[in-house]
């Protein structure tokens, strides 16, 4: 893996203006930088160089902005051609890098937002308690695994699943005020804990980041899927957007990586770091 931006850890500062006649900056890559001693912002050869990253550097990459607002990351995969699953399944369209980013994030946050179809699809689980995060989870003030927490209307899930059963943290269920009392009684029998954060059966998802603040969850990640993360942009609550752009293409009919009514005006971003490896780009964009 190797970082392609920013690139300031292999731009010499004193190529400026001296290697180029118009001052233009003279950006190497990273193994051209390693070679060159220019790389010098991480053990091994610095984030230029391509070589495997450690769990530690990812988590430093990708940690939290401090301050202790509450911070809505989102995490997604998307095709070539704007894919975000293949048969319903996110998996062929990821990597084993994509796979480190995604458990890095996951180490990183408090609670994970997911739409009640991504669980149903995907098979969820509870989060696992990672020893490489460990450490870092304790003197964060975390618990060992971050929450998982399901945004659901229907609330047709099934409770008889470890996500709900078993989970090292109680799995939390957010719905609106006017969602089924019968289900709502079934969640919690299996050990769920409902959040109320909308006063329809649906959850208001600026409300939704509000709750989950007010319970000490600040660093969220959402893995999507497209309808909920469509929600969260079209409220003007998400931060961060840490996006995988597969090298792949898959033409039909799946989802884009945000679904439902599209904005009157589109969002502008600010890119905040490119990493690289295999060929899949671990893009990070943040609210300008
Ligand atoms: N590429 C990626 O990174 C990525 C990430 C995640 C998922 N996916 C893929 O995306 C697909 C599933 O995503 P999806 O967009 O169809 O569904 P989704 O966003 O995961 O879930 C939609 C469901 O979430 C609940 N929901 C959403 N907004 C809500 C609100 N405001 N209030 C209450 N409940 C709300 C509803 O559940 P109820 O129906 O229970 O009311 C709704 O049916 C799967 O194929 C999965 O593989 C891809």
């Amino acid at each position: 893996m190797r970082s392609l931006f920013p690139v300031t850890d292999q731009t010499a500062d004193r190529g400026r203006g001296a290697a180029d006649p118009d001052g233009e900056p003279e950006v190497l890559d990273g193994r051209a930088a390693a070679d060159r001693g220019d790389a010098r912002s991480a053990p091994g050869g610095g984030f230029g160089s391509d070589r495997e990253w450690s769990l530690d550097e990812l988590a430093d990459w990708y940690a939290y902005p401090p301050g202790g607002e509450p911070w809505l990351r989102a995490n997604m995969v998307s095709t070539l051609d704007g894919a975000a699953h293949h048969e319903g399944r996110s998996q062929p369209i990821s990597s084993p890098a994509d796979m480190r980013i995604f458990g890095t994030l996951r180490g990183l946050a408090d609670a994970v937002v997911v739409g009640a179809e991504t669980v149903r699809q995907e098979g969820y689980r509870p989060a696992r308690a990672r020893a490489s995060f460990g450490a870092r989870r304790t003197a964060a003030g975390q618990g060992e695994a971050p929450a998982i927490a399901v945004i659901s209307a229907s609330l047709d899930l099934d409770f008889s699943l470890p996500l709900f059963t078993s989970p090292l943290v109680p799995t939390l269920l957010l719905t609106g005020a006017a969602a089924s009392t019968a289900r709502k009684k079934a969640a919690e029998a299996a050990g769920a804990q409902v959040v109320i954060a909308g006063e329809g059966p649906g959850v208001d998802p600026a409300r939704a980041v509000h709750a989950l603040a007010e319970r000490g969850l600040t660093r969220l990640l959402t893995e999507g899927g497209p309808k909920l993360l469509g929600q969260f942009v079209a409220a003007g609550v998400l931060d961060e957007l840490c996006l995988t752009v597969a090298p792949m293409l898959t033409a039909g009919d799946a989802q884009r990586i945000g679904g439902g009514p599209a904005m009157a005006v589109p969002e502008r971003l600010a890119l905040a770091s490119v990493l690289e490896e295999d060929g899949f780009l671990f893009t990070r964009y943040r609210r300008t």
